[in-house]
């Protein structure tokens, strides 16, 4: 267990998410502009901020070099964040892990758009337990895949349980200010999604600009590239961008699991429609 975790309505939270900033964050009044990249935690979430920061700022990848992804998408759920947050102009571009009902109905109102990023949810595992494993702040995670796999089967996790998480943002999924992208997709076809990205957010990219984005976004580039890799701040993780790859789930997974994991897929996703690929 992570040191200081708490729970509120059911779900396991980081002590830098207190419950009285999770009750702030409920009174906060987005405009219909402001974007939040809302995803279960090692979705792709740092991926899809650097793509919507530099569509936002005209492509300027310099730009987007020079300040650490903490303060030009801020990460919604820390309090320590919110005095900067609010200070903000719009429109604000903002990460989180919550789930919607925080922002239920703003987004019911078109009052804030969101990206849902999701990722095939043995991978999102995967780089969790490395997370858990490498996580400084609180001290790493000492148990072995196996016991993390438990927490994760007993809905320990920090977030809670990544079915009852992606279930309950797809429940929005005919909102207009909500977009879904899956990383599969945007691993197998950025041009294509980066387009599309461009499009939610009401503005044109040239080819050319498109080109730039995807150079700027790769795995190999946002590896080199401090400002995306926590290195800039106190927290040091420098495996943050750790394999960016599809399927790295079958050197975990023991058959046992693999079944447990494929049952419960279609227990729970049963009639959502919903499928992702599992290997590249
Ligand atoms: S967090 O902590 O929830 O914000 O983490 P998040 O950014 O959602 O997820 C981290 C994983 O995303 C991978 N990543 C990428 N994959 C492909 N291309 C690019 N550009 C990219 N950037 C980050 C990162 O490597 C983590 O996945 P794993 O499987 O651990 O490598």
């Amino acid at each position: 267990k992570v040191p200081g975790q708490h729970e509120y309505d059911g779900i396991l939270y980081l002590p830098t998410t207190p419950r009285s900033h999770l009750e702030s964050i409920k009174n906060v009044r987005f405009t219909s502009e402001d974007l939040l990249v809302a995803t279960f935690s090692k979705s792709g979430t740092t991926w899809c901020q650097e793509i919507i920061y530099l569509i936002s700022n005209g492509v300027n990848v310099e730009e987007a070099k020079s300040r650490p992804i903490t303060e030009r998408v801020p990460f919604l759920d820390v309090e320590i964040n919110w005095a900067g947050i609010t200070a903000l102009k719009s429109p604000k571009l903002l990460k989180t892990h919550l789930r919607p009902h925080f922002f239920q109905t703003q987004i019911l109102d078109n009052r804030v758009k969101a990206v849902v990023v999701m990722r095939n949810p043995k991978d999102v595992l995967v780089s969790f337990y490395h997370f858990y494993k490498s996580y400084h702040m609180f001290g790493p995670f000492p148990g072995t895949w196996n016991e993390f796999f438990e927490l994760a089967k007993n809905k320990q996790l920090i977030y809670g349980d990544w079915f009852d998480h992606i279930l309950a943002w797809w429940a929005f999924r005919s909102r207009p200010n909500v977009f879904f992208l899956k990383y599969e997709d945007l691993k197998m076809h950025p041009r294509a999604n980066v387009a599309k990205l461009a499009q939610f957010m009401n503005r044109d990219l040239t080819e050319d600009e498109i080109t730039k984005i995807v150079e700027a976004t790769s795995f190999n580039t946002m590896k080199k590239n401090p400002s995306v890799n926590y290195l800039k701040t106190e927290d040091k993780r420098n495996n943050f961008i750790r394999k960016g790859a599809i399927g790295g789930w079958k050197n975990y997974f023991t058959v046992a699991q693999n079944e447990y994991f494929d049952d419960r897929y279609e227990i729970k996703m049963k009639g959502s429609g919903l499928e992702f690929t599992f290997e590249s």
